[in-house]
């Protein structure tokens, strides 16, 4: 069953041989690794180099491989080494000698970077339809939401209020770059491997151009060396998957923070939530805490991979069999994730009472005050300090900044008492104080949607 018998006086180790095997994880590869097969023959035929009845017989017998893989028909059989032996010896099998031919002007070497670079480009694309998908949920939400608002806050302490969709939004923006980064990944994945041979090229006249014409790459690499040896691409790939659940983490976060007794701010739909098998009252945001906790894993491939690489010399290494494993895996999560959030966050309940309660107390009108009394011609460093002994005298009194009645604060700061009137009153309420921060990029709800009716526009184009 292998590939490179001829110099072996005899067979190798059992516990070698699984050891060496990577036929348990590469089997995801088959699909590019024949339509990378079928191209390669196609193209040795068009350049003399084998027959075209030989190209026939090898894609034909490579379809039929294909069809019993698919139906089931066709087991992956653990005394093969790894996906490429797998096919070439049933293809052998099938049609005789002449799928020996198939090898020719290619190694395994070319062969495995050429397949994972199929794989990774179909899945960038899946990962970036779904980020779509998501982005589009949180627009929708954020619409939904527009006259909802809660508490910012910095340091986790009640800073200004904001409102919901302008939170929601902000995770927007961060899916958006993880998207653009995506998309440049996509350039430097799609570069064709195959034709670098071992690691020299080919005595053959093959085509490179022309196959990477066919099988849809922008561009062929022109040194056979890193042909082989490149792994960048994956890394740029693991380090983007890294930032995008860093993100989802911190949504995670949020949203497990806003579901606990003390928070209140959402409800997770039964459907998302978990219970305790011995705590009966109990419900748990336990997919929230598994996509925080899967952030881990995720780093932990991308530092593998970097650490993989790092002392290998060119060329191809045995070491580089282990690119796989992690990136497969973090792919897999990264998919069920992003099919679960944008359900997860529509069939959440929001509390809408419970944000308003949050944001009306602890005096998060503080900022507005000083910038009223700013606006008044007081310098912001005066307007600030006045403002922080107000709070200072409403804590001890056990009221809000607007509880605190004109007199009072003409009393309290009598070298500026003719600053403060009746008006500033009504800069204090929550409706005002969104409105009034309408800088682009602010919280108003009229900043807010103006912006999601933009990147509406930018959705259906994109
Ligand atoms: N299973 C190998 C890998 O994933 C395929 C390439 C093997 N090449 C070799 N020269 N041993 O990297």
């Amino acid at each position: 069953m292998k590939l490179w018998g001829g110099r072996f006086n005899k067979g190798t180790d059992q516990l070698v041989h699984d050891f060496n095997a990577s036929l348990t994880f590469d089997k995801r590869l088959y699909s590019y690794d024949i339509m990378g097969s079928k191209v390669h023959a196609e193209m040795l035929a068009r350049q003399g180099i084998i027959s075209e009845k030989e190209a026939q017989e090898i894609t034909d017998g490579l379809e039929k491989i294909e069809k019993a893989i698919k139906e089931g028909k066709l087991e992956f059989n653990s005394s093969f080494e790894d996906i490429h032996s797998f096919i070439e010896k049933y293809l052998t099998d099938l049609i005789g000698p002449t799928g020996g031919k198939l090898h020719t002007a290619r190694s395994r070497n070319d062969q495995v970077a050429l397949d994972i670079r199929l794989y990774l480009r179909d899945k960038i694309k899946e990962i970036k339809k779904l980020l779509l998908l998501f982005m589009k949920t949180i627009t929708e939400l954020s619409e939904e939401y527009i006259d909802v608002f809660l508490p910012g806050y910095t340091h986790l302490q009640r800073a200004q209020v904001i409102t919901l969709p302008h939170h929601l939004m902000a995770y927007y923006f961060m899916l958006k770059r993880d998207f653009s980064r995506l998309s440049d990944n996509l350039k430097r994945v799609n570069v064709l491997p195959l034709g670098s041979g071992a690691l020299a090229g080919t005595t053959f006249p093959i085509d490179r151009e022309w196959v990477a014409d066919k099988l849809d790459f922008d561009s062929v690499c022109l040194n056979s060396l890193d042909g082989v040896s490149d792994r960048d691409f994956i890394i740029e790939f693991l380090s983007i998957a890294a930032t995008m659940i860093m993100h989802l983490s911190r949504l995670s976060e949020e949203i497990i923070l806003w579901s606990s007794g003390e928070f209140n701010f959402i409800e997770l739909d039964d459907a998302y939530a978990t219970g305790s098998s011995i705590m009966p009252q109990k419900k748990n945001p336990d997919i929230a805490e598994l996509v925080r906790g899967k952030t881990g894993r995720i780093y932990g491939h991308l530092m593998q991979l970097l650490t993989t690489l790092k002392g290998l010399p060119l060329a191809y290494n045995k070491d580089m069999q282990e690119d796989k494993e992690g990136l497969f895996d973090t792919i897999d999560n990264l998919e069920i994730i992003l099919k679960i959030y944008p359900d997860m966050l529509k069939t959440m309940k929001v509390n809408k009472e419970k944000m308003k309660q949050a944001a009306s107390s602890g005096f998060l009108n503080a900022t507005d005050l000083a910038d009223y009394l700013a606006k008044k011609g007081l310098p912001f460093r005066e307007a600030h300090e006045i403002v922080g002994k107000a709070v200072l005298y409403g804590l001890k009194q056990g009221i809000e900044l607007e509880e605190i009645p004109l007199e009072k604060w003409r009393e309290l700061f009598p070298a500026k008492n003719n600053i403060f009137n009746k008006d500033m009153y009504h800069n204090l309420l929550i409706e005002k104080m969104l409105a009034n921060r309408r800088s682009t990029g602010g919280t108003s709800p009229e900043e807010t949607l103006n912006i999601i009716n933009k990147e509406k526009i930018w959705l259906n184009k994109a």
